[in-house]
């Protein structure tokens, strides 16, 4: 470790309590070249956890921080892909399901330009990882510079975001598209029971959940939405990981082929973060002393196809669009409140996201941090995963998203929310909204890194 922050001197008794439980997890946590999200349930390296585990981790050691990072993209695959896990090969081949003997990436995914030498699954998490890189950066700019940190990881940055904006511009329209609900990051949101109906479940016995050896089967996704996963991805699979978007061979209307993944989701958060990703890309050249237009020119395009595509005026939420019929879905959940950190949001826009978050809906300041899914909502159950719950990380982000537009008391308000159920819970995985009660593992590495991040940079938003 390269740097061990001093606690701030204006920390109550009970900030430094946390802030040094915080960093217990993440040492605990730390594998020598990466942070598993739980050493329990998800014992090997996630891509968007990484992502926010750096941010907090650069408060404890920027080094360490910047090696999360890379050791990710070590594993990205020649296309670009950054794969979702990458597997750690000491961890034995039962504590996760579906592992590696179940993607075989370096073979199914040759084509793809998949690594030999690690074995990763073949589907992404959202790009939240030049943010990350910038954030890292900034919070020791000379250990940066002296390690070629942002140089080093620029272009892999570079090419993640190409992949998504080409391969997987699915609809042609300018967005990312998301073939597989693990990918948005949201796994079992009611956004995607739709969608799902089209997708042939894995056949009963033919595979063995993990999960429920070290979480409660009221936590997870129900048996049904596991077999719709596990069958999609085998799909997925034996089509080489190939995409068929704009990027690709033979590309055009991918339905004519019939090759069209049976899950094709355009999402509003993953394509928020992309954005929030694509301005980070800007700044980290701008701080190369390079040429900056161009990730800017991008972030200005994908905008205005994020409000064109999928802003439902009426709900005042974003909304997922389901590329199987081409409608946006129905469905009112946290993901479509995620474009609050988009820079240069239409006004009108992150007024109404506002008034949302503070409505019936999600009732930001009356229930422990920001719900997965409409509380009114017909589907809505408190401790089942991204079904209701309430995660550290979507509040996080909207949390920077309030800061960010001078909505510093809601912001406050979430900020006291986050710290305190974080606190409450030992670093839970998700909350319930109304009781603020812990569900799913303790110990999770985003949590115990956002608190760590709010504890330390509470008004940056940089
Ligand atoms: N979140 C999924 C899981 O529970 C996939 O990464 O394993």
């Amino acid at each position: 470790m390269t740097a061990l922050l001093a606690p701030d001197p204006t920390d109550t008794d009970r900030d430094r309590r946390l802030r040094a439980a915080a960093m217990r997890v993440l040492l605990a946590n730390w594998t020598g070249s990466g942070t598993v999200p739980s050493r329990s349930l998800y014992p090997h390296q996630w891509s968007w956890d990484s992502a926010f585990i750096a941010i907090g981790l650069r408060h404890l050691s920027p080094r360490r921080a910047q090696r999360e990072l890379e050791s990710l993209l070590g594993a990205q695959w020649l296309d670009g892909r950054v794969p979702h896990i990458v597997f750690n090969p000491a961890v034995p081949s039962h504590a996760y399901f579906p592992g590696p003997g179940f993607w075989r990436s370096s073979t199914a995914g040759r084509r793809a330009g998949a690594p030999a030498g690690v074995q990763t699954s073949g589907i992404v998490q959202p790009p939240v990882h030049a943010l990350a890189a910038w954030l890292v950066h900034r919070a020791d700019p000379g250990e940066s510079r002296r390690r070629g940190f942002l140089a080093r990881v620029l272009p892999a940055l570079e090419a993640w975001h190409r992949y998504l904006e080409t391969h997987r511009d699915l609809g042609g329209q300018g967005l990312a598209a998301v073939v597989h609900p693990w990918e948005p990051g949201l796994d079992n949101s009611p956004c995607w029971d739709r969608p799902l109906l089209r997708v042939t479940p894995a056949p009963a016995g033919s595979f063995r959940r993990a999960d429920l050896v070290h979480a409660s089967a009221a936590d997870r996704p129900t048996d049904l939405d596991y077999a719709r996963y596990v069958g999609l991805a085998a799909a997925y699979r034996d089509r080489g990981y190939q995409d068929h978007g704009r990027g690709d061979h033979g590309h055009g209307d991918a339905g004519v082929s019939g090759a069209r993944p049976s899950f094709a989701v355009e999402d509003p958060g993953f394509n928020a973060l992309l954005i929030a990703s694509e301005h980070a890309l800007a700044d980290i050249a701008e701080a190369l002393g390079a040429d900056a237009s161009a990730p800017r020119r991008r972030a200005r395009r994908l905008t205005d196809a994020l409000v064109r595509r999928l802003w439902d005026r009426e709900r005042g939420v974003f909304a997922a669009r389901d590329l199987g019929d081409g409608a946006l879905l129905p469905v009112t959940a946290v993901n479509g409140l995620l474009p609050l950190i988009v820079p240069g949001l239409p006004a009108d826009v992150a007024g109404a996201l506002g008034a949302t978050l503070a409505g019936e809906h999600f009732r930001l300041g009356e229930v422990h941090m920001v719900p997965s899914y409409d509380l009114t909502g017909p589907q809505f159950d408190a401790g089942r995963y991204w079904r209701g719950p309430s995660w550290f990380n979507t509040a996080w982000l909207i949390h920077r998203g309030l800061r960010a537009t001078g909505a510093t008391e809601p912001a406050d308000r979430l900020r006291a929310g986050i710290l305190h159920d974080a606190g409450a819970t030992g670093f839970a995985e998700y909350v319930d909204p109304y009781t603020g009660e812990g569900h799913g593992i303790r110990d999770f590495s985003w949590t115990a890194a956002l608190t760590l991040d709010l504890l330390t940079d509470p008004e940056d938003t940089r």
